[in-house]
């Protein structure tokens, strides 16, 4: 029996098991070995019970922003690197570890009743997400917001060109969504990010090999846009989350924003920032005939699945199937 020192033997280690390199993080309290040897300084409890994984442009901040309203929901702490988001589970981030990721909660005073929770909204569409997270959160709950996926590229279109990105800027909506494989590389990888998170049935069929339906709640973004109560009503129900919070009372529709905000008290509502609810002109017919055909197969899959999972079909679902019928 030969040994090496720590160091050489790690590496010969990674030799022998390269698909070990990549670490997949686990709950130190879900194993006794683990828990052994977990410092009595730390907790498990500064994790989420649950998580809104996106998709980008959906509405998932003022999601965000509504549920911190709920007195026993509590968000995680935002990071200056990634504008508020923690992005732990889709990149670099994850190799930080769990007690990097822990630093992003407070200490819940009651670890039963308290919810934490994390908006991501790259999680939804990243590859790596669902398996990473079902092996460090395997009962957490997780919620995603869908849109018309043609509104939400065209949504991240215009958050692109509003962060002044070049190839957004050089390039009309319909050049990136119509783009040919044989186009600038510029212009695909654009067409790529604008495109493939609106294929929501295939990556919801990745998160459901890693957690059970009852763990995933749809929001229908359209809904949560124009009457967010009922929307954050069924939320409150899903979660189990007590006491149940008034949103009814705690939410008023903004004329000048044109959106649903925080009602305050004797003063102007409070509502998102202007990079939330931008204005700008509405998608070309044309572009949007283009979209409704790009996506039709993707829509029906979407219909398929959800149907499989009984769930009630987003009224977006249900307008576009009928228009392309
Ligand atoms: P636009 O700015 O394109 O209109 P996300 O927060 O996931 O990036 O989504 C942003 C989108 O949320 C906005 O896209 C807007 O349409 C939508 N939205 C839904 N409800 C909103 C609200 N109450 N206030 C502001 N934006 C809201």
């Amino acid at each position: 029996l030969q040994t090496l020192p720590p160091l050489a033997l790690a590496e010969k280690y990674f030799q022998i098991f390269p698909e070990e390199r990549d670490p997949l993080w686990q709950n130190p309290c879900h194993d006794k070995r683990h828990k052994d040897i977990w410092s009595k300084e730390k907790t498990c409890d500064r994790l989420p019970k649950f998580l809104v994984i996106g998709p980008q442009k959906t509405g998932t901040t003022a999601l965000h922003s509504f549920l911190t309203l709920h007195p026993a929901i509590t968000c995680s702490f935002s990071s200056p690197v990634t504008f508020e988001e923690i992005q732990f589970f889709n990149g670099p981030n994850y190799h930080k570890g769990i007690d990097w990721y822990m630093d992003f909660f407070p200490f819940p005073s009651n670890a039963s009743t308290d919810f934490m929770f994390e908006k991501s909204a790259n999680y939804f569409d990243t590859e790596v997400v669902p398996k990473r997270v079902a092996a460090l959160l395997p009962r957490a709950k997780v919620i995603a917001v869908l849109i018309n996926p043609a509104d939400r590229a065209y949504s991240w279109y215009q958050h692109q060109r509003a962060h002044q990105d070049p190839s957004a800027i050089n390039f009309t909506f319909h050049q990136v969504v119509t783009a040919k494989p044989s186009s600038s590389k510029e212009l695909l990888v654009l067409q790529n990010r604008s495109l493939k998170p609106g294929e929501y049935a295939t990556h919801l069929e990745r998160w459901l090999l890693h957690f059970q339906s009852k763990q995933l709640h749809i929001v229908d973004g359209s809904v949560l846009r124009s009457n967010p109560a009922p929307v954050m009503d069924g939320i409150q129900r899903f979660l189990g989350v007590t006491p149940t919070f008034n949103y009814t009372q705690a939410l008023t529709y903004d004329d000048s924003k044109g959106f649903w905000c925080q009602r305050m008290e004797g003063s102007r509502p409070k509502c998102l920032g202007k990079s939330k609810g931008r204005k700008y002109p509405e998608m070309a017919a044309e572009t949007r005939a283009f979209l409704a055909d790009y996506y039709r197969e993707h829509n029906m899959e979407l219909q398929r699945l959800l149907n499989r999972l009984g769930l009630t079909l987003p009224s977006w679902l249900r307008e576009e199937l009928q228009s392309s019928s």
